[in-house]
């Protein structure tokens, strides 16, 4: 297995380096109890490429397939990209306002527009075109919550983009910080709720608007962050993910006293939990909280999705030069990456495990593998505008976690419509 060591460069290395090995060894012999015990994650691709089935040759016209053969079976994340002559169903044009300026990436002036012909194909069935208009008639007076961080506002500016170009969303709701924001579609009276919750549990985070942080943050692993949960009950579809939060340095609280600490102040004596240990307590608490509560509505967990950073990392000169997708065995997972699925996926399994039958409401969605082999869909350095107008050789910061939009996350909605449909 190769390993990308340059992603952990960021952390305290000697302490870690022994979690991390110790994790990767975990991580291994998880995969192998996964790839056996739960069909329908599709680690093999990323543990062992060799091992995934042969990729199926698609005719021309995949499209007018019959949409129903084989689909209950169909295992829709795991594929391959294949080139799409129609390409994205919106444009930097059509969807402009919605769009976080840093992901505008054609508006911003990246060059290439290559890296928005690709389309998913999952290898066993296939994957109708997003259909706006069915998803606005199907959502008729429901509501959906998108939970997370910047990577689901992220995805949920790419929902409302593929939507509008039926019906424009209207903004009704947002808090002061405008990072909670909520959309109504009037003539379908479909709500959008987008959640600004990136560690999901209880968090003072003492950092600027540009992420500069002046102390550690102290987290509540045994208490949710009630603006997501006060919401719960009335929400009919929720994805819900985190991930990445979890890295930074953080002291951790458990019944209201210090338990331990990631990357720990010099100084303290408080003990270096690690942050696998604090992000598996909090989802076990997020896990355990959905399984009890009852309610009607459909529960997505969503996966971490993998970053391509390579160089370096946000703030030491990281890179994504790609233009197209790659394979599957030109790719290998960042061991954090992998840690933080393997903790998303184990506390899943658990958790349905548990609930058995009542389990058919809460889903997850591992985007991870189809993800991973699109560097090309990041806007690397057009997170800024123009950003070589005035000197061509400037020094930009790169964006390599975020995506582009249009890009490879619309498809995500592809996949979530067919889940719906299928379900
Ligand atoms: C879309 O991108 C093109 C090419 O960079 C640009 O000329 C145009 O102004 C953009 N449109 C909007 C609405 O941002
Ligand atoms: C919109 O949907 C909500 C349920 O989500 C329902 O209570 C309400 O009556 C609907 N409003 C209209 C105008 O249809
Ligand atoms: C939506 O809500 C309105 C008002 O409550 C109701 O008349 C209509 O039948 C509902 N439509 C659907 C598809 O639930
Ligand atoms: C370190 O541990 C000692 C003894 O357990 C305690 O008295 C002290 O307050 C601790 N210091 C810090 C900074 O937590
Ligand atoms: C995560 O928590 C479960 C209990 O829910 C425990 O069995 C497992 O060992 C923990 N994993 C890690 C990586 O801490």
């Amino acid at each position: 297995m190769k390993l990308k060591w340059e992603s952990i460069s960021t952390l305290h290395q000697n302490v870690f380096l022994v979690k991390v090995l110790a994790a990767v060894f975990i991580t291994g012999l998880a995969f192998r109890f996964y790839a056996v015990r739960f069909g329908q994650v599709s680690v093999n691709e990323i543990s062992d490429p060799q091992i995934s089935p042969p990729s199926v040759i698609i005719s021309e016209n995949e499209d007018l397939l019959p949409i129903d053969i084989e689909v209950e079976k169909c295992d829709l994340f795991t594929g391959k990209w294949i080139r799409d002559p129609l390409g994205p169903i919106y444009t930097n044009g059509s969807c402009g306002v919605v769009v976080d300026s840093h992901q505008n990436c054609i508006t911003n002036g990246r060059p290439d527009s290559g890296f928005l012909y690709w389309k998913w194909k999952p290898n066993d069935c296939s994957l109708p075109r997003f259909d706006p208009l069915r998803f606005l008639q199907l959502m008729r007076n429901k509501s959906w919550a998108f939970i997370g961080d910047s990577i689901s506002r992220n995805h949920v500016e790419s929902l409302l983009c593929m939507l509008s170009t039926v019906e424009k969303p209207v903004e009704v709701y947002h808090d002061d910080e405008y990072r909670s924001k909520r959309w109504l579609f009037p003539s379908h009276n479909l709500t959008i709720s987008n959640i600004w919750s990136p560690f999901l549990v209880q968090a003072a985070i003492f950092e600027d608007s540009r992420g500069v942080s002046s102390a550690a943050v102290q987290l509540h692993l045994d208490i949710l962050d009630n603006t997501w949960t006060d919401l719960f009950p009335s929400i009919d579809y929720a994805i819900i993910s985190s991930g990445e939060w979890f890295l930074k340095t953080a002291i951790y609280h458990e019944n209201a006293n210090i338990v331990g600490c990631h990357g720990c102040p010099q100084s303290s004596n408080i003990t270096d939990l690690g942050f696998d240990y604090a992000y598996n307590t909090s989802l076990r608490h997020v896990m355990d909280f959905i399984a009890r509560s009852n309610t009607k509505g459909t529960f997505f967990f969503r996966t971490s999705i993998p970053d391509h950073f390579e160089n370096g990392e946000w703030h030491n000169g990281g890179t994504c030069k790609k233009t197209e997708p790659v394979n599957e065995d030109e790719v290998e997972m960042k061991v954090l990456n992998k840690i933080l699925r393997d903790v998303e996926i184990s506390q899943f399994q658990r958790v349905v495990t548990e609930m058995g039958q009542e389990a058919g409401h809460f889903k997850l969605l591992d985007f991870a593998g189809m993800l991973l082999t699109r560097p090309d869909g990041h806007p690397g350095p057009y997170r800024e505008f123009r950003p070589f107008d005035k000197d061509k050789n400037a020094k930009v910061q790169n964006d390599c976690l975020h995506w582009c939009l249009p890009g490879p996350i619309d498809y995500l909605n592809d996949v979530i419509l067919e889940i719906i449909v299928n379900s």
